[in-house]
């Protein structure tokens, strides 16, 4: 099981909250990105990413991807992961990602069925599962969306697929347990609202049983 931190809700500001992660066992930081218009809230400009020791994992909950993707590909990223329920041409802005010498991804919202994927299923390096209603930090993991973790299990060996499963919203030690199925987890305010990262990462995953 491989560990995400959300820096979006931090008891400290931005450059704090990314040397706190720096010195964690942590695999990926992972940025998420608002604009307003396709959830309600607006993350501020990121200032502070390139001093970032880990790789990044960009979340874009945009309206239009294809603006943020230059500006990440510059940085430590990793992989840019975009929504299913945006009106644009998906395949174009998967190949843009991978272009870039990225790893790219698709996100589904708690009520869009991971059917919606398999048009894009192929070419897909993770699938993010929200787990809670994305625009913030700190909401309660919605348990309707754990049973995708397996359909999409199911459909990556049927099609002896690559794609990593990824869970993000609400997973604390008391909910970790009924995502342990999945890859990688994302974890926000449970590690990044406490004094000690490192010791809320290990009992996140000591919490695994
Ligand atoms: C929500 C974001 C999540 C969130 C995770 O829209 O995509 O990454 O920040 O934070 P917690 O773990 O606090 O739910
Ligand atoms: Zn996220």
């Amino acid at each position: 099981m491989k560990i995400a931190v959300s820096i979006l809700n931090s008891n400290y500001d931005e450059l704090e909250t990314i040397k706190r992660v720096n010195e964690t066992k942590a695999d990926f930081l992972h940025v998420d990105v608002m604009d307003g218009k396709f959830v309600l809230n607006k993350t501020p400009k990121y200032e502070h990413l390139y001093e970032s020791k880990k790789k990044l994992n960009v979340h874009l909950m945009v309206s239009d991807p294809f603006k943020f993707i230059s500006e990440y590909s510059l940085l430590n990223t990793e992989s840019i992961i975009f929504h299913t329920e945006l009106d644009y041409d998906i395949d174009g802005l998967l190949d843009y990602i991978k272009s870039m010498g990225l790893k790219c991804g698709l996100a589904i919202n708690p009520n869009t069925s991971p059917n919606r994927l398999l048009p894009y299923i192929d070419k897909l390096d993770y699938i993010l599962i929200m787990t809670v209603v994305p625009g913030k930090g700190g909401q309660k993991l919605l348990e309707s969306t754990t049973y995708k973790i397996d359909i999409l299990k199911k459909m990556r060996e049927e099609r002896k697929l690559h794609f990593e499963i990824i869970v993000d919203g609400g997973i604390n030690a008391d909910t970790i347990n009924k995502v342990k199925n999945a890859d990688i987890v994302v974890s926000g305010s449970y590690i990044c609202k406490s004094e000690d990262y490192n010791a809320r990462i290990s009992t996140l995953l000591d919490s695994l049983n």
